[in-house]
């Protein structure tokens, strides 16, 4: 039997507005998880994509005066081809429009209704049109105001399916005490498990208001609610379709549909990664309806914290949304894939500003890592020919490698990248020590024969930092391992990697 794929996804990302810092954010942690894996032999599928549908995507393309799928052909090619630019390999890209995504969702819908675990009534109820959602009392902020948003909310009342989510409670709870792995980080699993434990209710997953969305097959005159329909994508993605379908005639036409995926080569999806503002949709919402479609659960659901921007919240008014394409034009790719992921531990919240951007830049790139690899390459080329020597018998070298690689993968499995990085960088900072320490160019007049065994040390170490460095910085990796075995297999030199940054005194911080 063919191996399970370690399955990764991101969130797919509403098409109101254009790419920005935050979805780039988490994007990047999937893709620095996969090409990890990849790197260790392990099999990986990626998926990210965007979530199309809904009243706010409906009002938008309004605006725009285009028809809703042109602006979602747009914005969609917008996340593509931003995820390029950011060096991001994922295997698949979803979106909810998609027939593969469409057709499996009605089959879903009309499957749960028939067996009650949704049934129709009608909904009274506080809404949030941003969010596209209802909320309770007890959740709003003061003054009534959407918790997320911060906005007043709208008194709704329509007719709608519901989802039984309460019959869920107790399933949820036995499973959360039962997968202690499930809930990351640690320090956000009370929440929700004291949210299930506070009581749930059911929730609304129709809309009869909403034209743009998926219509119900047994009732046209409703659409499937966007988060109903739009979590079941981590399924409908990896062949669900086919699986769900009745008659052969169906099946058939699911699988022209799938691509003939074979779910269980996909499902359950090893790590569901998100911001943690829908957390509760992914740990909460999304397990219960796998419960009810009897699919395994997710093997762990990570929320992460939020970037605010020079102490902000990003937000359409501020007008303060961080451009990923613009900082990396500016200062590359991979020292924006890594100042997101060194400044702040994954699962925390964190400030973005070009001052620490910067700061990070000089320190950590251009004067400890570019500087490293500029003295090892350079005075191996001038006093060793570029040769590339073995480390020294008695080096303590291949165990400080070793120590910091199994100290890096098990931060790498538990997604605490910062800490990951750090072990890389202590390494990088030890080299550098040394060779402040033993002087190379005062051996070369002295003691030349002691040189070998000093550049080999170097070499081995700055060979395993680009290895560690591969799943953050691809590129930077990639010169790193070219300079250090050019063609002819020897050392070679390298234009800096990064160029210190000139201070930026006389302007304001942008
Ligand atoms: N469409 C829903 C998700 C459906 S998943 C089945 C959605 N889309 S979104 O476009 O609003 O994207 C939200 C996600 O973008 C967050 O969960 C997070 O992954 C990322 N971020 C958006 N802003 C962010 C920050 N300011 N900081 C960090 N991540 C943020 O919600």
């Amino acid at each position: 039997m063919e191996t399970k794929k370690y399955y990764i996804t991101t969130p797919l990302y509403y098409i109101n507005a254009d790419p920005h810092i935050g979805h780039a954010y988490t994007t990047l942690a999937a893709d620095i998880l996969a090409r990890h894996l990849r790197a260790q032999g392990r099999q990986v599928h990626f998926l990210t994509g965007t979530d199309e549908h809904g009243a706010n995507i409906e009002k938008i393309a309004r605006e725009k005066k285009v028809g809703p799928q042109a602006w979602a052909d747009t914005i969609a090619a917008r996340f593509a081809a931003m995820w390029e630019l950011l060096d991001i390999r994922y295997d698949d890209f979803i979106r909810t429009t998609q027939p593969r995504h469409e057709e499996a969702v009605k089959l879903v819908f009309e499957n749960l209704l028939e067996q009650g675990d949704i049934y129709k009534g009608s909904y009274e109820g506080l809404y949030c049109y941003p969010c596209e959602n209802y909320w309770e009392e007890k959740d709003l902020k003061p003054g009534n105001l959407c918790p997320v948003h911060g906005k007043p909310l709208q008194s709704v009342k329509e007719d709608t399916y519901f989802f039984r989510l309460s019959k869920y409670e107790n399933a949820l709870l036995n499973y959360f005490e039962g997968h202690p792995e499930f809930l990351l980080p640690k320090n956000r699993s009370q929440e929700i498990i004291n949210f299930v434990k506070d009581g749930l209710q059911d929730v609304s997953v129709s809309r009869s208001k909403v034209a743009w969305g998926i219509p119900i097959r047994s009732d046209p005159s409703h659409t499937i609610y966007v988060w109903f329909e739009a979590l079941l994508n981590y399924a409908t993605a990896v062949g669900y379709g086919e699986r769900l379908a009745h008659s052969s005639e169906d099946k058939a036409a699911m699988r022209a549909l799938t691509g003939g995926l074979d779910m269980d080569r996909y499902w359950p999806a090893d790590y569901h990664l998100m911001g943690k503002e829908i957390y509760r949709f992914h740990a909460v919402i999304w397990p219960a309806m796998l419960l009810a479609l009897g699919l395994p659960l997710p093997r762990r659901v990570f929320a992460h914290g939020w970037w605010t921007v020079n102490g902000e919240k990003m937000s359409k008014s501020r007008g303060n949304f961080v451009d990923p394409a613009g900082m990396a034009a500016k200062y590359g790719v991979d020292a924006l894939r890594y100042f997101l992921f060194r400044e702040v531990p994954f699962g925390g919240d964190g400030d973005f500003s070009v001052a620490s951007f910067r700061q990070r830049y000089n320190s950590d790139l251009a004067n400890d890592l570019g500087n490293l690899l500029n003295r090892i390459t350079n005075m191996s080329v001038k006093y060793l020919g570029g040769t590339v020597p073995e480390p020294a018998q008695d080096s303590a070298m291949p165990a400080q490698i070793a120590e910091t690689d199994s100290a890096y993968n098990a931060h790498m499995q538990r997604l605490e990248f910062d800490m990951a990085l750090n072990r890389v960088w202590a390494l990088i900072s030890g080299m550098n020590r040394l060779i402040d320490r033993e002087q190379p160019w005062a051996k070369a007049k002295t003691e030349p024969e002691k040189l070998p065994a000093i550049f080999g040390d170097l070499a081995a170490g700055m060979l395993a930092v680009s290895g560690w460095l591969a799943p953050f910085m691809p590129g930077t990796a990639e010169k790193i391992r070219a300079s250090l075995r050019g063609p002819d297999g020897k050392i070679q030199v390298c234009p800096p990697l990064f160029p210190r940054l000139a201070d930026e005194a006389a302007g304001p911080a942008k």
